[in-house]
C-alpha cells in the first residue's frame, strides 16, 4: 500500500493505493467517479477515458499510483460551459445514443479540440480511433466534432 496525492477535477484528493490498483478502480469505486465507464477493461474500447495532464488515457490500463503528483480530469471536471457545448453539438448530431461511449468521447474530443481548433476530417477520425461506439456508426460523432471545430463537416 502506499500513499499518494493527485489533483481530480481541480481538487487535491489524497488515497491509499496497493500496487496493482488499476486507475479505473480508484476512480469509480475508491472515489465514486462512477461517470468513468469500463467497457472491455483492456485498454481497446476508451470507455474509461480520463484526461492525465490534459492527455486522454484509458484508466483500465493505468495504476493508480501512476498519477501521483499529476492531474486527472473526468467528464464532471469539464466546465458547465464546456461540457454543454460539446454534448449540444453531440446531441444535436445524433451523436449520443446509449450513453455508454459518450464520457470517454467527450474527454477525447476535447482534449482534440485543445490541441487544435482546426482538425481536419483525418485528424478528427485517427483523434477518436481508440473510442469505440456500439450504437452511433461513427459518422454522427465526426460530424460533432467538426461541427465544435466550427465546420460543417469538417476541412480536407
Ligand atoms: Fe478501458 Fe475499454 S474499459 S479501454
Ligand atoms: Fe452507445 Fe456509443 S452511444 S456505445
Amino acid at each position: 500500500m502506499s500513499e499518494i496525492s493527485f489533483r481530480l477535477n481541480g481538487k487535491v484528493v489524497n488515497a491509499t493505493v496497493d500496487g496493482y490498483e488499476r486507475l479505473v478502480d480508484l476512480l469509480r469505486d475508491g472515489l465514486g467517479c462512477t461517470e468513468v465507464k469500463e467497457g472491455c477493461g483492456e485498454g481497446e474500447c476508451g470507455a474509461c477515458t480520463v484526461l492525465l495532464d490534459g492527455k486522454p488515457v484509458t484508466s483500465c490500463i493505468m495504476f493508480a499510483f501512476q498519477v501521483a503528483g499529476r492531474d486527472v480530469t473526468t467528464v464532471k471536471g469539464l466546465g458547465a460551459e464546456e461540457l454543454n457545448r460539446i454534448e449540444e453539438a453531440m446531441v444535436s448530431e445524433g451523436a449520443v445514443q446509449c450513453g455508454f461511449c459518450t464520457p470517454g468521447l467527450v474527454l477525447t474530443i476535447k482534449a482534440l479540440l485543445d490541441e487544435d481548433r482546426t482538425p481536419t476530417q483525418e485528424e478528427i477520425r485517427l483523434a477518436l480511433s481508440g473510442n469505440l461506439c456500439r450504437c452511433t456508426g461513427y459518422e454522427m460523432i465526426f460530424k460533432a466534432t467538426a461541427r465544435l471545430a466550427g465546420g460543417e463537416g469538417g476541412h480536407e
